[in-house]
């Protein structure tokens, strides 16, 4: 068996650089997922756990991790992220005393970091909540709307219209899966590296209507292999929107920093951090 740390009998002490070290290694064996990694689906198992926050009444976001429970499992936003949850289950049994709220979170920094993105500090905290926490349907965005849409969402999880766009950089990563969107392929040709090739995408290729029997989307007309959702676009439809995308664009750095700052903040909305809060910022695997 592995060797025992002697830290590992000091019940008080929470070594969640060992935890990130385990979903790191799992993301590097299970290399047989989609287009090479979990990552991505824990990405949005992240996301989705966080972006059901409402800042006025203070219900939803990461800390409760009910989207174990139905209704919440079953929304239509939520499928495929089935197979993210049971990603985590063997290190959930590794370190039974990390909350399955600030596991998810952790996935979700984990991946952005393993696949070659910035450092993403965690302060860890939630605490898992039973069903009666789960929040109503539709509070995550729907991909078939466009700005006005976005913006009601986001708004009203407190977020202004420059850190809308940044979050929207994570499309950089992954894809779509008719299975559980019914929409279908990558926004990005590298869909395991995160860099700021979404917003040169949106700027940089035409994009036109799929025909198809599916919902409706984009497609790149020079190889029709990448899409963008209707929801994409609306990033370069609206002028406000599309001034953030050709600053991101144009400067990978700036994405980073900008994307670090935004997502730490989706991931602690709603969450009660004390003056004893620790913030880590995790080595990578290979550092
Ligand atoms: C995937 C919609 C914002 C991260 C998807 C999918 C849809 C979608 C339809 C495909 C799911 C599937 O079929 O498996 C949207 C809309 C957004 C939005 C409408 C807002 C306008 C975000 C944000 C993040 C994010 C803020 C993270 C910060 C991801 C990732 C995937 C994904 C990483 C790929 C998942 C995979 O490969 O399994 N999104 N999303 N999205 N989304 Fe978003």
């Amino acid at each position: 068996g592995d060797a025992v740390e002697p830290k590992a009998f000091k019940p008080e002490f929470k070594d969640y650089q060992a935890v990130y070290n385990e979903i790191a290694k799992l993301l590097q064996e299970h290399d047989e997922y989609d287009d090479g990694s979990y990552g991505p689906v824990l990405v949005r198992l992240a996301w989705h756990a966080s972006g059901t926050y409402d800042k006025e009444t203070g219900t939803g976001g990461s800390n409760g991790a009910t989207m174990r429970f139905a209704p919440e499992s079953q929304h239509g936003a939520n499928a495929g992220l089935i197979n993210a949850r049971n990603f985590l289950e063997p290190v959930k049994a590794k370190f039974p005393w990390i909350s399955y709220s600030d596991l998810w979170i952790l996935g979700g920094v984990c991946s952005i970091q393993e696949m070659m993105g910035p450092k993403i500090p965690y302060r860890p905290g939630r605490l898992d909540r039973d069903m009666t926490s789960c929040t109503p349907d539709g509070r995550l965005p729907d991909a078939s709307q466009g700005a006005r849409h976005v913006r009601d969402i986001f708004y009203r999880m407190g977020f202004n219209d420059q850190e809308i766009v940044a979050l929207a950089g994570a499309h950089a990563l992954g894809r779509c899966h008719t299975q559980n969107s019914g929409f279908d392929g990558p926004w990005t040709f590298s869909p395991t590296v995160l860099t700021n090739d979404y917003y040169k995408l949106l700027l940089g290729s035409k994009w036109q209507w799929r025909k198809w029997d599916g919902p409706k989307q984009y497609e790149d007309k020079e190889t029709k292999s990448l899409m963008m959702l209707p929801a994409d676009i609306a990033f370069i439809e609206d002028k406000e929107f599309k001034k953030t995308v050709e600053k991101y664009a144009a400067d990978n750095d700036l994405f980073f920093k900008d994307f670090s700052a935004v997502i730490v903040k989706l991931f602690e909305l709603g969450v009660p951090f004390t003056d004893k809060t620790e913030t880590y910022v995790f080595k990578n695997l290979d550092e």
